[in-house]
């Protein structure tokens, strides 16, 4: 395939990733989940520790655990005018994917000894690299996928890890919520190449001002809220 054409493929996958937040409650082939987690090994990840490990939840006990335990300690945003039906069917998705991270792969970095804190970005990077990957492989299999990142909130992930039985010094990561989806997104909001690349040098007037971030922001974050 020429260079040309893989990178319209690529471009393609990548603007058909959008995160999904209602779901049907059909079931996802076996398989799917097998090539989403084939396709996961894959991923870059710091010093190559491939520090991830997957809980894949499709027993619905399991899920409706979750749920409970989300619902009580890390409620989701959502826009308070939408109706409840309307807001956050992430519970109906047949799959949910736990990505946890096993910190005593660091003893794999450089420049030991390694604490917790030291590690964490770089642990951080190399998750979210996976998850993405992820994400990008149910694309490919025609799923729909959301990034729920509620499961690593204190309360939240203490309650799921008793749950589904994950020891230390295992963390949650975040849950990839999979399934088909029940409601398209709405056209995303991306900024402008011209306005956040810079060549070679750059100062202060190459980037925005602090009112034109704030602006933006707030655009984003209504734009957030609508889609949630
Ligand atoms: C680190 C991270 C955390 C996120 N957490 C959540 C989340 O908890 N719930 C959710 O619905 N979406 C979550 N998202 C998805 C973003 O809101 C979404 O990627 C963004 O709004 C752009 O929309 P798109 O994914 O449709 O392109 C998260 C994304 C990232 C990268």
């Amino acid at each position: 395939m020429e260079s040309t054409e893989q990178y319209g493929c690529l471009l393609d996958l990548v603007k058909r990733r959008r995160s999904v937040r209602q779901f049907k409650p059909d079931p996802v082939p076996e398989e799917y989940i097998t090539k989403i987690m084939e396709l996961a090994r894959w991923a870059p990840s710091g010093f190559h520790t491939q520090p991830w490990e997957f809980v894949v939840i499709r027993d619905p006990e399991v899920k409706a655990g979750i749920v409970a335990a989300l619902d009580e300690r890390a409620p989701a945003i959502t826009d308070p005018a939408k109706k409840a039906a309307a807001r956050n069917s992430f519970r109906d998705a047949p799959v949910f994917i736990l990505a946890l991270c096993d910190w005593r792969a660091k003893v794999g970095l450089p420049r030991q000894p390694r604490t917790m804190e030291d590690t964490a970005p770089l642990y951080q990077s190399s998750m979210a690299n996976v998850f993405l990957y992820m994400q990008l492989a149910a694309t490919t299999l025609g799923l729909a996928s959301q990034w729920y990142t509620a499961t690593s909130s204190p309360g939240a992930e203490k309650a799921i890890k008793e749950i589904v039985g994950i020891p230390e010094p295992l963390t949650i990561y975040d849950m990839m919520v999979v399934g088909y989806e029940a409601v398209a997104p709405g056209p995303k909001i991306v900024r402008e190449v011209a306005d956040m690349v810079h060549y070679d040098a750059c100062g202060v007037e190459d980037f925005r001002t602090d009112d034109e971030v704030e602006e933006y922001a707030k655009l984003t974050y209504a734009w957030c809220l609508r889609e949630h």
